[in-house]
Order: C-alpha cells, then sequence, then structure tokens
C-alpha cells in the first residue's frame, strides 16, 4: 500500500517527502482554506505543491463546480498545471458524466466522495484513474468504512478492473492499519496521522 499526503500543507509535505513516504498528495479547496488559502490562488498552489512532489508523484486537485461542462473546463485548467496533476471529481451524476469526457482525453481523474460500491464500480466504468472511499465519514454515521474499501477492492478484483482504491477520509492509525489488510492500492492520511505512524511508546 501506498501513502499519500492528505493536506495542502506545504511544509507538511516537504517533510513527508523527505522521510520517503510519499507517493503523492490529495488536497481540495477547504484543506487549502484551512492553512488560509484564497480559492482564486488555488491553481497556483497547486502548481506549488507539483514543484515540491516532482512529476512521478500524483496531485490530485479537486474540482469545486457542480455542472458536467464546469468541471470539464475546469479540470482541462487543473490537468494543464503540471502532467502529474489528478483532477479530483466528486462521485455524483455530473462527476460521472464529466469523467467519462475528462478519462477520454487522456486526463487522470481521482473520483472523490465515494461511499458505495455501486458508486465504485460506475466511476471505474466512467475511466476513473482512482476511486476514493470515505471511511472516517461512514463511520461519523455509524456505517463501516474500511468495510466499505474491503468490498470496493473485493468487487474490482473479481471484474478484473485496474482503478485504483484510494482510503480516504482516514482518522487514526486504527484505519491505517485496516484499510492495510484490505488490499487497497493507496490510503491518503492527514500529516498527525502519518507521524502517528511512526512514533511508539517504546
Ligand atoms: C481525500 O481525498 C479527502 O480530501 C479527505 O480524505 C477528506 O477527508 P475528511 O473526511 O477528513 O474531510
Amino acid at each position: 500500500m501506498k501513502f499519500f499526503l492528505d493536506t495542502a500543507d506545504l511544509a507538511e509535505i516537504e517533510e513527508a517527502a523527505s522521510w520517503g513516504a510519499l507517493a503523492g498528495v490529495t488536497t481540495n479547496p477547504s484543506l487549502y482554506a484551512r492553512i488560509g488559502g484564497k480559492l482564486d490562488d488555488f491553481h497556483n498552489h497547486i502548481k506549488r505543491i507539483c514543484d515540491i512532489v516532482g512529476p512521478d508523484c500524483p496531485v490530485s486537485a479537486e474540482s469545486v463546480a457542480m455542472n458536467r461542462d464546469e468541471i470539464i473546463a475546469d479540470g482541462r485548467e487543473l490537468a494543464d498545471i503540471a502532467p502529474n496533476v489528478v483532477v479530483k471529481v466528486p462521485t455524483m451524476v455530473e462527476g460521472l458524466a464529466a469523467t467519462h469526457t475528462l478519462a477520454a482525453e487522456g486526463i487522470p481523474v481521482n473520483m472523490t466522495l465515494c461511499f458505495s460500491v455501486p458508486q465504485a464500480l460506475l466511476a471505474a466504468r466512467a475511466g476513473a484513474r482512482y476511486i476514493s472511499p470515505f471511511i472516517g465519514r461512514l463511520d461519523d454515521i455509524g456505517e463501516n468504512g474500511v468495510q466499505l474499501v474491503e468490498n470496493i477492492v473485493k468487487a474490482f478484483k473479481l471484474y478484473g478492473i485496474t482503478t485504483e482504491v484510494i482510503a480516504a477520509s482516514i482518522r487514526n492509525l486504527e484505519h491505517v492499519e485496516k484499510v492495510m489488510l484490505t488490499g487497497c492500492q493507496i490510503a491518503t492520511i492527514p500529516t498527525k496521522v502519518l507521524e502517528q505512524m511512526i512514533i511508539h511508546p517504546l
């Protein structure tokens, strides 16, 4: 399982990269807002992240548009920033249609905010390179997020689907350990949890 860092903080990205633990970055406008960023500077910030991690490290950048034409236009702009940009698109009808078009143009898409196996299968069929099931948010409403990751991995294996599964909305070490055992390809984790992974009371 590879680790992506779920942040917009450049210092955190530089530090994780120095540990050799960084295979990618996922970010979104709310993570950017959390570090004081402004929406109209989001694309410039994605460029700053790409410059730090280099061309071999995928950087997921989320479109905040809500209809297919706007998502497609935004996705094309994001993809123009650097060759390693992956356009993050919400798992919804408009997102599926946009993913279908962007993927046909060779633009990699990470379908985000996935909460069910059928959604994951549709994302894969639309051409998504990655699918991001959200563990913590499912746990928050009394469902089992890790079980969803396990089921998606199983379904994809069954049908020979190559879309990579990114376990997202990870809140703690237990989530990391459990998703490792599902066979999912990637976990995107916040810096706080990455730090916890190396620390042990002994
Ligand atoms: C990943 O791509 C998402 O940005 C992230 O994991 C969201 O997690 P949250 O539930 O903490 O917002």
